[in-house]
């Protein structure tokens, strides 16, 4: 029995709406994954501007003393998934009173890390002798910095935890600019 010219025609259409919805899917896939590796950088950045929690009161004395802390977290690639990682480091200072200063460990200059000097009660880069007062202030006329220390965003949460929104600057520069 020959099949009827409507259902004939009803079967063509399936198969070819079938076949448009498959090419649809076969192109859109790997374009999906392409539009996801251009937007990592961004997914990145988004999540290093998160503040970050970096220690608690217990560990940080107020006694005006600057401590070093390392940064930590989770980083996503195109490929994989790296739970706390060092992103960088921070000095924090507690004062009386309560209140915290942060900074980011990068010298202005040039990107080395800068060291707390106790017995000088002040920070010195390595690389070209910078020096930075405890509130981060250049602190000699003749360093090369040239910017105080870049500071950092605190938050104190659940009345003990110290969070930082973490963020690297331009160096070389006067004006503080966050790294894109
Ligand atoms: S990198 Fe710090 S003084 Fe040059």
């Amino acid at each position: 029995m020959q099949p009827e010219p409507q259902n004939h025609e009803r079967r063509s259409f399936l198969k070819k709406t079938l076949a448009v919805c498959c090419g649809g899917a076969a192109v859109l896939a790997p374009v999906g994954a392409g539009v996801a590796v251009f937007l990592d950088p961004l997914r990145r950045k988004a999540e290093a501007l998160r503040a970050i929690r970096v220690t608690t009161l217990d560990a940080l004395p107020d006694d005006g003393v600057p401590r070093k802390f390392p940064v930590l977290a989770n980083r996503t690639d195109a490929w994989n998934k790296f739970t706390q990682v060092p992103i960088g480091a921070v000095f924090l200072r507690r004062v009386a009173g309560g209140k915290i200063d942060a900074f980011n460990v990068a010298c202005p200059h040039a990107g080395c890390y800068v060291d707390f000097m106790p017995e000088q009660e002040h920070f010195l880069c390595p690389c070209h002798n910078s020096t930075f007062a405890v509130n981060g202030r250049v602190n000699d006329p003749h360093s090369p910095s040239p910017r105080g220390l870049d500071t950092l965003v605190v938050e104190i949460r659940n009345k003990k935890e110290v969070w930082v929104k973490f963020q690297n600057f331009l160096p070389g520069q006067a004006d503080k600019v966050p790294v894109a």
